[in-house]
């Protein structure tokens, strides 16, 4: 009889893409230009801007700004009460964009409801704009413009696959997911000419007739959806990578917070049939403040160039 289970061997064909190993090595290059600028008397500064009290933006907010203070960094975290205009937003933005010690804006999206936040995307200047979605900026990506400040979700992406060895050059590429932070801008790197790129890329989302489908054809598949477990095993193709974008908290009442976090990608049903798969966490994460960090630094070096 055959027996159903893959065996230890099989299932060590696997490779976990250890996305806190790539980051740290991301964060050693930033180290370096830091120290550069710090040579010449320049610290390079981010300001967080956070408005309202949605739990996972606080975490996400701190986190940036401690790895801001880890690598010597200037970071200025400033919380707004979910009650902010959008004048007194604008107003604040408006400041920074003048501010000599601050090279990089980011206001953590989601805003509450009242906030337009593409009026405030609009005001950053696209000079401090790290993260990449300045209209100025969305263009120069797409035109493949080296000065680009590209999301720092997408850029980690990419980098993972780079550092894992994974050829992106004429491979099946899927996204699953069109958002401004991940989806459109992971299939505009992708589809770039140059190392980490020149794949065939297909954005599928949530109108997509027969997902799973459009999905096994991956050679690589991006899930970027926002929902735990979205994808299972139907959706991936043997020997196919995977790389998991989502940070979803389910409840879950065994931890010391009440929840845990969990990916898009189902990753119990998946992990053995992957040639190589992103952890949640551990994965895709690290590596988006890695990117900011770097991204932060670009900022700095060519303001006081
Ligand atoms: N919310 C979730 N991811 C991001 C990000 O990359 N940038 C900002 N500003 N907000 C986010």
């Amino acid at each position: 009889m055959q027996c159903p289970l893959k065996t230890a061997k099989e299932y060590k064909i696997m490779k976990l893409i250890d996305g806190k190993a790539v980051a740290a090595e991301v964060e050693l290059e930033t180290r370096a230009r830091i120290e550069a600028l710090k040579a010449r008397g320049i610290t390079p500064g981010l300001a967080v801007v956070l408005i309202g009290e949605n739990p996972a933006s606080q975490a996400y907010v701190r986190n940036k700004d401690r790895t801001c203070a880890a690598l010597g960094m200037h970071s200025r975290k400033i919380e707004l009460p979910s009650s902010t205009t959008q004048e007194e937003l604008l107003d604040l933005v408006t400041k920074l964009n003048v501010d000599p010690e601050i090279h990089g804006i980011l206001v953590q999206s989601p805003p509450p409801k009242h906030i337009d936040e593409h009026a405030v995307t609009l005001t950053i200047d696209p000079r401090k704009d790290v993260d990449g979605f300045h209209p100025v900026n969305v263009a120069k990506l797409a035109m493949e413009d080296p000065t680009a400040f590209v999301p720092c979700t997408p850029l980690g992406c990419q980098r993972l696959l780079i550092a894992a060895g994974i050829e992106t050059s004429g491979a099946e590429v899927v996204v699953v997911g069109r958002s401004l932070i991940v989806g459109k801008p992971m299939a505009l790197l992708l589809m770039a000419k140059g190392k980490g790129g020149d794949a065939t890329v297909t954005i599928a989302h949530s109108r997509t007739k027969d997902l799973a489908a459009v999905t096994r054809r991956a050679d690589i598949v991006i899930a970027a959806i926002g929902r735990p477990k979205a994808l299972g095993a139907e959706h991936i193709k043997d020997g196919a990578v995977v790389i998991d974008v989502g940070i979803n908290r389910v409840e879950d009442s065994t931890t010391k917070t009440g929840y845990r976090l969990v990916g898009d990608v189902d990753f119990d049903a998946v992990a053995s049939k992957c040639k190589a798969i992103t952890p949640v966490p551990g994965g895709v994460g690290p590596m988006t403040i890695a990117m900011l960090m770097a991204n932060t630094v670009t900022a700095c070096e060519r303001l006081t160039a």
